[in-house]
């Protein structure tokens, strides 16, 4: 999604508006651009293209103190130069980049810019000519600003440089992630604090509606009505060595060699001092007394939900739905009488999630947020908060993000179902260090992975990924990381569901990827995959030890069956990233994606 930087400072601002947009480059984006404030005005440099791109259009010689970056994924007028951001107003007064969509862009258009020409395809452009119309009838900037945030219908992250005046940046927010950095001789923007973490750690989160004034001095927080808001900055706990490749030739790669780290992150992060495995007081009661959980959220975060939910059935005795967040809050189900609702989201910041989110406590209901981003707008606007620990998570394909948010999941359904008297005949905290050890297994075997991907799916055009319970939901899951990342035609099914249709597909060769790994259905899915073979698929069975029969192509080493996802799916991951490696994709920055995807 779209990144905005600021920064207004001492220092040439150029190179560190470009150094952080690339560290925003994991969000995705088309296009990207600058615009820098010195004595001779305000200057905008932008490409379509890479950062790379970008860095070659600036001219290396201007320098200034001030300036406001963006990169781009478009959702109005295709990606180009012209829609790209920094976008200017007609008078060449003010210069803006947003984040967001404006939905009433085109009624602000027709109401207030008739015979303003316009210079893009972008909903962005209304919100410049708004401010230089405002202020051209008389308005302070600020108030110009103010007024045309109160006209504004959407989400939107604003920053905006007046040529009147190079010591100021203006910014708001609305329901897209915003922050303010501080440091001793400058003050910076930016969508998230991995983008400003090269100048300071100090950073303050701002509200939805909020109009911010950042002086390189000073930080000026207010409601849109004008009155000053104090609030402190914290100390964002992270550091760079978290967010750098380091020797890996891919952020996908390094974090799923993370992933066994990350388990036993969440054991320390979720354990007393007894030892024991434990979840806030207030989270644990909010879910005991729950009659029905709603777990909400898209992507490989519905997957981990739908793994969730069989935790809290099985481990808790709760029942529980799983709804696409983007489906349930225009579709809303009949609730229960005491429903909690629970977000999965790695980076706190989806949409789709979010306008749920809303919803839901517009009723009265309360929300618990899974989310790997701590202050997150899902976080923050939840009753509470379980932590994923798994540091940041840079490629665009989730990974440990997802085994991260199955373990806290399984953690939070135990300690609910041990509160509530349950008869549970395992610790969890033993099985999860030993799955831990067995993803560590997988990952030591990558060799074979390579070879898989090579020997399936070098050539092919489509790939079927089937199970039973579990294995259906990491199925799902391995599916939509093979297409993301390869751009195969993948989809995940239940054993027993292809031959419903499905298997009409299968022909000589098509790449069928099948997992063993519940004892009570291992008999089951076997036939199925005898059904596929029969029509010529290519079968890989992937077994979990103690089933596995002569042919399997790999074994991975036994586990919980609550917890076999948290393994079963390495390997399903390490095939789709040589897969598309094999295929010269851009692993990281796959073709159309956003990391977080900041618009409904
Ligand atoms: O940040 P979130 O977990 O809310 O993101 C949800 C999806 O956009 C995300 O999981 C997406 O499906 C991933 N790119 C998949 O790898």
């Amino acid at each position: 999604m779209c990144g905005i930087v600021g920064y207004n400072g001492a220092f040439d601002a150029k190179e560190i508006l470009l150094k952080g947009l690339e560290k925003l480059e994991y969000r995705g984006y088309d296009s990207a651009g600058i615009a820098v404030h010195n004595e001779e005005g305000v200057t905008v440099f932008k490409e379509k293209g890479r950062i790379a791109d970008l860095r070659k259009a600036v001219d290396e010689d201007v320098e200034a103190a001030i300036g406001i970056g963006h990169t781009r994924w478009a959702t109005h007028g295709v990606p180009n130069r012209l829609n790209a951001h920094p976008h200017t107003s007609a008078s060449g007064r003010f210069t803006l980049v947003h984040n967001g969509v404006i939905e009433n862009y085109h009624l602000l258009q027709k109401a207030y810019l008739k015979g303003i020409p316009m210079q893009s395809d972008t909903d962005t452009e209304v919100i410049v000519q708004l401010v230089d119309l405002f202020s051209r009838e008389g308005l302070s900037t600020v108030e110009a600003f103010r007024k045309t945030l109160s006209l504004l219908h959407g989400s939107y992250a604003l920053a905006l440089l007046d040529n009147e005046d190079s010591e100021t940046i203006y910014v708001a927010k609305n329901k897209s992630p915003l922050l303010v950095g501080v440091g001793e001789t400058f003050n910076v923007v930016a969508s998230d604090a991995m983008a400003m973490l090269q100048v300071t750690d100090q950073f303050i989160e701002l509200h939805d509606k909020e109009v911010v004034i950042v002086r390189k001095d000073r930080v000026q927080i207010t409601t849109l009505d004008g009155r000053v808001i104090e609030r402190a900055p914290y100390t964002a706990e992270l550091d760079m060595s978290d967010i750098e490749k380091g020797t890996y030739p891919h952020y996908m790669l390094k974090e799923m060699d993370e992933q066994p780290t990350v388990v036993r992150k969440i054991i320390q992060a979720y354990e007393n001092e007894a030892g024991e495995l434990t979840i806030d007081a207030d989270i644990e009661q909010a879910l005991t007394e729950a009659d029905r959980l709603y777990i909400i959220a898209a992507g490989t975060s519905y997957h981990a939900g739908l793994i969730g939910k069989q935790y809290f059935e099985k481990m808790a005795g709760i029942p529980v739905e799983v709804h696409i967040s983007s489906e349930f809050g225009y579709n809303m189900p009949l609730l229960s009488k005491k429903p909690l609702f629970i977000f999965i989201s790695q980076s706190g910041e989806t949409a789709d999630s979010r306008q749920v989110l809303v919803k839901i406590k517009e009723m009265g209901h309360k929300a618990l947020t899974v989310t790997n981003v701590q202050g997150s707008t899902l976080s923050r606007e939840s009753d509470y908060t379980l932590l994923l620990h798994a540091g940041p998570e840079i490629a665009v394909a989730s990974t440990k993000a997802y085994v991260a948010q199955i373990a806290v999941l399984a953690v939070a359904a135990y300690v609910t179902g041990k509160a509530a008297g349950k008869a549970i005949d395992f610790d969890l905290k033993t099985e999860l260090a030993i799955a831990a050890n067995a993803i560590q297994t997988v990952i030591d075997s990558k060799d074979v992975m390579e070879q898989i991907a090579e020997d399936y799916l070098k050539i092919a055009r489509n790939a079927f990924f089937i199970g039973r319970n579990v294995d259906f939901c990491v199925a799902l899951e391995g599916a939509l990381k093979l297409k993301e990342i390869s751009y195969i035609q993948a989809e995940g099914f239940a054993g027993g569901e292809l031959k419903h249709g499905t298997i009409a597909l299968i022909e000589d060769g098509t790449p069928v990827f099948a997992l063993v790994t519940q004892e009570a259905v291992a008999l089951n899915i076997r036939g199925n995959v005898k059904e596929v073979v029969a029509r010529g698929a290519n079968a890989c069975i992937i077994a979990m030890e103690g089933m596995e029969e002569e042919g399997d192509r790999l074994v991975i080493p036994n586990v919980h069956p609550l917890l076999t996802p948290l393994v079963s799916v390495v390997p399903l991951q390490l095939i789709s990233y040589y897969a598309a490696l094999h295929r010269r994709c851009d692993v990281d920055k796959p073709r159309n994606l956003a990391k977080s995807v900041t618009v409904e």
